[in-house]
């Protein structure tokens, strides 16, 4: 794993905003993962901002994002379709054609996980995906568990995870649902390229067991030690343990 550490969350945002904007240059068809939370908030702002001063052609981008909630429409404030609509999604020229999100609808939830299966592979996979890492060390919606899934599937979610999106529901952890669809460890690992970001004490550990210690499925974040294109990226705080 390559390791880049930052000496605030904005120089973080700065640099990865500007690596992203040289791939879509570089490759303006580039299909991205992309994560939800608080921490890619700052990263969406400069890659907006970038995207005003520059002009950067994102038309011929393909996204999929990571991870959806049960239950909630993507017009539901709360749901991560909301979300990436407020952040970036309103402020790009991305065709609606080339976005691709899990449906948190779906009657049919094996459907919806399969046909993300096969969106993501009908585009020729994903390129670069941006994951962030919770305190608990899940990726995308990959909680720890004996056992992970490979593919997209639905989860339950952790307590720690819901008390983590509290924010997005009014700052109660209760309203926040109970079960989400997400990528599988499969569907991440094999992006050809992956970029992990983390801010703040809180995921000190977490980042820290995840360079450090075995690969195991208790922290799912571990078997990006598998992968052969990683940086993580991090500020001060959350590179607190690695000293
Ligand atoms: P956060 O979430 O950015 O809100 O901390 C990260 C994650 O859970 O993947």
């Amino acid at each position: 794993m390559k390791l880049e550490i930052y000496e605030s969350e904005h120089h973080l945002a700065l640099a990865l905003a500007s690596a992203v904007a040289g791939a879509i240059r570089r490759q303006p068809d580039m299909v991205l993962g992309l994560p939800t939370g608080r921490t890619p908030i700052a990263l969406y702002g400069e890659l907006v901002r970038l995207t005003c001063r520059e002009g950067l052609d994102w038309s011929r981008v393909r996204t999929f994002n990571l991870d959806e909630f049960v239950g909630l429409s993507a017009e539901t404030p709360g749901s991560y379709r909301s979300f990436m609509h407020q952040h970036l999604f309103a402020h790009v020229n991305l065709a609606g054609r080339h976005i691709g999100f899990l449906d948190g609808l779906a009657a049919d939830v094996e459907a919806e996980c399969d046909r993300y299966e096969r969106a993501i592979a009908a585009a020729g996979g994903i390129d670069l995906v941006i994951l962030g890492i919770g305190a608990n060390g899940h990726i995308g919606f990959n909680e720890p568990a004996p056992a992970l899934a490979s593919r997209t599937h639905r989860v339950a979610l952790e307590d720690e995870s819901r008390a983590g999106n509290a924010l997005w529901f009014g700052g109660d952890a209760a309203r926040v649902p109970r079960e989400a669809l997400s990528m599988g460890m499969a569907t991440i690992l094999n992006a050809r390229e992956v970029v992990l970001i983390a801010t703040g004490e809180g995921k000190a550990d977490a980042v820290a067991a995840m360079i450090r210690g075995g690969i195991t499925t208790e922290l799912p974040a571990s078997f990006l030690q598998l992968h052969p294109h990683v940086t993580v990226m991090l500020d001060e705080a959350a590179a607190g343990d690695l000293r």
